[in-house]
């Protein structure tokens, strides 16, 4: 039984085929291959792209897809997670899709060896289908060469689990990768980002990378303040025209994007900026996921 915890689940060969069927669905997308299949969404934690974009895939394949919504489930009960992903389990359906504010959640779930888990984002740890997204807008926007190019990860990097899946999958692909954040911002001591070369200024990698990826400012997360505000943050960290110039730089972010922080109105216009083709790309992606968990492993 394949899972999908994290990019390091999947073989070389695996990513490859993941990229080579997201390419086919997005020109074609046959309505039926998953007819018959039902999976299970499990949401702890908010989301509005994973989620939705999980279940359009799903749903454009021609499977069906239920929703548990915890905060009304029987975990108020005092069920705990395993009883309640053994009791879902139980119905036969044919994948679970689940995030968690746990690091080590997925692969719990994984290990009871029920039915195939999606990590659709766990803790600071693990996005895998959102690096997997990100991994394949960057292949369709460099038309395949991507080994070499350089991608900084601006922002809040040490709560993100975008970063960290990004960094495992993006280095391994043969990207380089820097990281642009204050001090506080920087993985210390997760095993995350240790060996790659690290700025607080965003203006001393500008001239050097080809990709930014920008993430949303968690300054809430952050116990000792940092920032009066967030408008203090994004005067250091906002990518904005002025920063960006004409450079010729691929603009990403995972989301939410926080606007006039993290990227500024006026290049969330501009055609560097990707942010909604990586959303559209996700469905593309989460449907290549699907077909490799429940058809092809
Ligand atoms: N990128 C991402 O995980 O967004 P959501 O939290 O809205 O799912």
């Amino acid at each position: 039984m394949q899972h999908l915890v994290d990019t390091n689940d999947l073989t070389d060969l695996q990513i490859q085929n993941l990229l080579d069927d997201t390419r086919t669905f997005k020109n074609n997308p046959p309505a039926q291959l998953l007819k018959d299949k039902l999976l299970i969404t499990l949401f702890f934690e908010a989301s509005t792209r994973t989620r939705s974009s999980f279940e359009v895939a799903a749903k454009r394949l021609g499977a069906s897809v239920v929703h548990l919504d915890p905060s009304r489930s029987s975990e108020k009960k005092g069920e705990s997670l395993e009883d309640t992903f053994a009791n879902l389990c139980a119905m036969e359906p044919d994948g679970v899709i689940v995030r968690h504010s746990k690091n080590s959640t997925p692969k719990l779930l994984a290990d009871m060896q029920t039915t195939p888990v999606m990590n659709a984002g766990a803790g600071n740890y693990a996005h895998p289908t959102q690096a997997l997204l990100d991994l394949f807008t960057m292949v369709e926007h460099f038309q395949g060469n991507i080994k070499g190019k350089t991608v900084a990860i601006v922002g809040d990097i040490v709560s993100s689990r975008v970063a960290s899946s990004g960094i495992r999958l993006f280095t391994r692909m043969g990207l380089n990768v820097v990281l642009v954040a204050p001090e506080q911002f920087m993985p210390k001591n997760l095993p995350i980002g240790q060996d790659l070369p690290q700025y607080k200024r965003l203006e001393d990698v500008m001239d050097k990378v080809d990709v930014i990826m920008s993430l949303r400012a968690q300054l809430e997360r952050h116990e000792k303040e940092l920032f009066e505000d967030y408008a203090d943050y994004a005067n250091q960290y906002c990518i904005t025209k002025e920063r960006m110039g004409d450079k010729n730089i691929l603009l990403l972010h995972p989301g939410p994007v926080m606007r006039n922080i993290d990227i500024s109105d006026q290049m969330l216009e501009d055609p560097r900026c990707k942010v909604l083709t990586q959303v559209k790309n996700g469905v593309f992606m989460r449907m290549a996921i699907l077909k490799l968990l429940l058809l092809d492993a």
